[in-house]
């Protein structure tokens, strides 16, 4: 289980998120809120990407708030920007072997290869990163994101920049993650584009849970 304990966020003097509690046992979280709210800084912050300014994030009853980034990946807590990152001078396939090193290196392209084939992006494995279209990016994103082994995954605007097409390719992975049994954050402007996806939901607005 997950913890979000109290957690506040001050950027200088600018307050971003004010005391959020929340937790996570099972099933997909979708947490939804207006630009600037402080979705993304709460994701960063679970996933050990920006530091709270007080407040705790517990994981299997572990205060993990101290935890690198790393270190939480190889916990099973895994992030994805709102904004894809791959390294665009490898391959497809190359990205998602280093995703996949977090479990070790043995059999590392055989593991990418066949999570690849799960996504279905296998066709892409030898194309370099910096070729792929915003769809090809996120599908990668997701696939990554599966090559770490995750217990939680930490979705931030999966759907963002994506047309209609390209949405519902993601929408059907996430399902099917889902069905899987991992346990997802995802966060989106509105509720309409997760309500298939999502168990619960909550809104964030000015840095609270309403
Ligand atoms: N590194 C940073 N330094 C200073 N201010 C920041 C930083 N990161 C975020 N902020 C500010 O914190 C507030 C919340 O940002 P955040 O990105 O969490 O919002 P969001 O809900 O994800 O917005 P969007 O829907 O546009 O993605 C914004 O006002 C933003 O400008
Ligand atoms: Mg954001």
């Amino acid at each position: 289980m997950l913890i979000v304990k109290e957690v506040s966020k001050t950027y200088n003097s600018h307050v971003v998120l004010k005391e959020i509690n929340l937790e996570l046992k099972k099933g997909v979280l979708g947490i939804v809120g207006p630009n600037g709210s402080g979705k993304s800084t709460l994701l960063k912050i679970i996933a050990g990407l920006e530091k709270p300014t007080c407040g705790r994030v517990l994981f299997r009853d572990k205060d993990i708030t101290k935890l690198s980034a790393n270190k939480r990946v190889e916990y099973g807590i895994v992030y994805t920007f709102q904004i894809p990152k791959p390294f665009y001078r490898l391959t497809v396939l190359e990205n998602v072997a280093v995703s996949c090193m977090v479990r070790g290196k043995k059999g590392v392209k055989e593991r990418a290869l066949k999570i690849c084939r799960m996504i279905g992006i296998e066709h892409l494995a030898d194309r370099k990163a910096n070729v792929l279209s915003q769809g090809e990016l996120k599908l990668l994103e997701l696939t990554k994101v599966i090559a770490t082994e995750p217990e939680i995954i930490l979705l931030d605007e999966p759907f963002a920049a994506l047309d209609k097409e390209n949405a519902r390719i993601v929408k059907d992975r996430l399902l099917e993650f889902k069905r899987m049994g991992y346990k997802m954050m995802i966060t989106a402007h509105r509720f309409r584009i997760l309500k298939d996806v999502a168990d619960k939901f909550i809104e964030v607005k000015e840095g609270r849970i309403r």
